[in-house]
């Protein structure tokens, strides 16, 4: 009995890790933070460098994922996704009381610009920021509301259990055993000047949209929910794709924030 105990009390800190501290994993974040690095302007980074301490965008870029054990920032919980049910607009949908991403995106923008925080707000709306932008890329953030971005859709990841929205935050891009620098290097070669305007033209809502259009392809899966191999195959290219645009969008927010 008691040794039952020790056991159910030892997995279940494991268990809501799994499920709720991962996100767009790790590996997903800095290689945005990283890219976006390379894209900003002489004084964005000069800016940058300063807010943070000289911490890179890539070191800040999971903050948010860490301090989730910590109640005075549990308020920041629902800012990591929204949701969009299918068939309707954001603006139908409305935007909950405690905020969402495209919300907390756009507040964290609009104080950066104000020039008014204090620095210790500053470095935090600036690490959310580059957290959130990331988070926004990944399709399943996009939630259609039936399944928590699917956390609840539970399949097999090479023979483990996992979930759909773990697969899409870490296991594909963990299952590469790239670091973030090689990640980056490998993805931000299909970059010119003419796809970097573009993408950073268009608006927090848009890349929303974009995600909840991957869907379709996200829920493509084997019936029996075994993924592994072809799922990643099939699905890579659109991974590699989402952390590349986060990386050129943020840098783009980055150096309207700090442009003069
Ligand atoms: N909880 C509810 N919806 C979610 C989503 N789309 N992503 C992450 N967590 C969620
Ligand atoms: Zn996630
Ligand atoms: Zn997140």
């Amino acid at each position: 009995m008691k040794i039952a105990l020790l056991i159910i009390t030892l997995l279940l800190p494991f268990n809501s890790l799994d499920e709720e501290a991962r996100r767009w994993g790790q590996i997903g974040h800095r290689t945005t933070g990283h890219i976006a690095t390379q894209l900003l302007t002489d004084n964005a980074a000069e800016e940058v460098h300063r807010v943070l301490n000289g911490n890179s965008l890539a070191e800040v870029s999971t903050w948010m994922d860490e301090v989730r054990s910590d109640r005075s920032f549990r308020y920041m919980s629902p800012w990591h996704y929204c949701t969009i049910p299918e068939g309707k607009t954001y603006e139908e949908a409305g935007t909950p009381e405690e905020g969402d991403i495209i919300w907390a995106i756009d507040k964290m923008v609009t104080e950066l610009k104000s020039g008014e925080l204090s620095a210790e707000q500053e470095a935090i709306n600036l690490k959310v920021l580059v957290h959130l932008v990331g988070d926004l890329h990944q399709p399943l953030h996009v939630g259609n509301g039936t399944d928590r971005g699917g956390n609840d859709v539970r399949v097999q990841w090479f023979g483990g259990n996992s979930n759909l929205h773990r697969v899409w935050d870490s296991e594909m891009i963990d299952g590469k055993q790239l670091s973030f620098t090689e990640l980056a290097d490998f993805i931000d070669d299909q970059l010119n000047e003419e796809t970097i305007n573009e993408w950073q033209s268009t608006t927090v809502l848009d890349w929303a949209y974009e995600s909840q259009e991957l869907l379709d392809q996200v829920y493509e899966y084997p019936e029996n929910g075994r993924l592994g191999y072809e799922y990643s195959f099939l699905n890579f290219d659109t991974v590699e794709k989402r952390l590349l645009q986060a990386g050129v969008r943020l840098a783009g927010l980055i150096n309207e924030i700090y442009a003069n």
